[in-house]
């Protein structure tokens, strides 16, 4: 059975009624940038969060770098971060001038150690960059009382958690700032790019706001210096279309976790949720021995798997100037290795769930034959 790893064309005909209408009623409309669709959309997705406000954005990266202006930070600063992201997290920190300083990941949820980051403070130090990986948050209460004790700001990278929840509270709602991405395979996602801050602050907001527009309070007159990154109508339209489903979406997604886990329990690592933390699996990451014949097995029976991430950003030739080595970050390093992501969308059917599953069995009992019978070596055919 062929199982690609996500299927936006199915997506799109199973939603395409209430897409299409979107996009028609913009092309009709003749507004294509900061209009009411926008508005319409901001709203409805800070209501959604529980959050005070919401920017809209042109994508993810834009939505980080837009919350670290809008506090400040810039050239000669640190940000702490983990190595285990999406990179564009670190580009987002390297736009602002700002130098990424990396902690490590604790082994068991894959996101940021909390207790490895006071450590790392220094008088440079201006916001924390906790990123709630594959769908499961931080475990940001700690974080919190260090941001405030060191009166640092503190911005949730929620790119890949849409609605996921810590002790009941939204992803984007406990710091200062959550930046969302809106690409395609996000939990939510357009059909393009874009992104979105969200804050409970209004003079943070008016800020993004300025900031998206080349920093403008109005047409013309520019307050701050600022850039381009508007979430436009069209997209705006798409998103406030799909959002009333994301819940149900990720229902689903936790299902399809479930399944799995029950399904791989005792053959490979299966994903850890922490108490208290709902986990909206963007992705379903497992751990294995032999990751690549098992990528390239699965590969070959039809079923397409990711590995997210495979090179972290310490390590990345862009980073270099850093001086990080080999061995600075083990738990990134050991993980990084062992990580594969199986296919996850809420489109997923059962029998492709099972038929990934029945296929990650015959690996595994394959490899275990192999290895259990005598090895046939050019001196015992002699
Ligand atoms: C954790 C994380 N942060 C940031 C981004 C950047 O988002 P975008 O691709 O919308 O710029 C992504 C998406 O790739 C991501 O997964």
């Amino acid at each position: 059975m062929k199982v690609p790893f996500g299927d936006m064309k199915v997506h799109y005909q199973t939603y395409k009624s209430q897409i299409d209408q979107a996009v028609h009623r913009v092309l009709e409309s003749g507004h294509y940038i900061l209009g009411s669709e926008l508005e319409k959309f901001e709203a409805a997705f800070a209501k959604s969060l529980g959050s005070g406000y919401v920017a809209g954005c042109a994508s993810g990266t834009e939505a980080i770098y837009l919350a670290l202006a809008a506090a400040g930070v810039t050239t000669g600063d640190e940000v702490i971060v983990v190595a285990h992201t999406a990179v564009p997290t670190i580009s987002a920190i390297s736009m602002t001038g700002a130098t990424p300083v990396f902690v490590d990941i604790d082994p068991k949820t894959y996101v940021m150690d909390v207790n490895l980051v006071e450590a790392k403070i220094t008088e440079k130090t201006k916001a924390l960059v906790p990123v709630h990986l594959y769908g499961q948050m931080v475990d940001l209460e700690p974080l919190l009382k260090i941001a405030a004790k060191h009166k640092i700001m503190l911005l949730e990278d929620c790119a890949q958690s849409t609605l996921a929840t810590y002790k009941g509270a939204i992803a984007g709602t406990l710091g200062d700032y959550g930046a969302f991405s809106f690409y395609p395979s996000k939990n939510l996602g357009a059909f393009g790019d874009g992104g979105a801050v969200s804050t409970n602050s209004s003079e943070n907001f008016d800020k993004l706001v300025k900031l998206r527009n080349y920093g403008q309070s109005k047409r013309y007159y520019h307050d701050i210096i600022g850039i381009n990154s508007r979430l436009d109508e069209m997209q705006a339209a798409i998103l406030d279309a799909q959002l009333p489903f994301v819940e149900q979406w990720n229902e689903r997604r936790r299902e399809i976790a479930k399944r799995y886990n029950e399904g791989l329990e005792g053959i490979v690592v299966t994903p850890y949720e922490a108490e208290g933390r709902k986990h909206v699996y963007h992705l379903y990451v497992i751990q294995t021995d032999d990751r690549d014949g098992l990528q390239a097995y699965l590969l070959e029976k039809g079923i397409q798997t990711l590995i997210h991430y495979p090179n972290p950003a310490h390590l990345q030739k862009a980073y270099s100037y850093l001086g990080y080595k080999p061995g600075s970050l083990p738990v990134t390093e050991k993980l990084v290795n062992r990580i594969l992501s199986l296919p996850m969308h809420p489109g997923l059917t059962d029998d492709q769930i099972d038929a990934v599953i029945e296929e990650i069995g015959n690996y595994s009992r394959e490899q275990k034959s192999s290895k259990s019978s005598p090895k046939v070596t050019a001196n015992s055919i002699s």
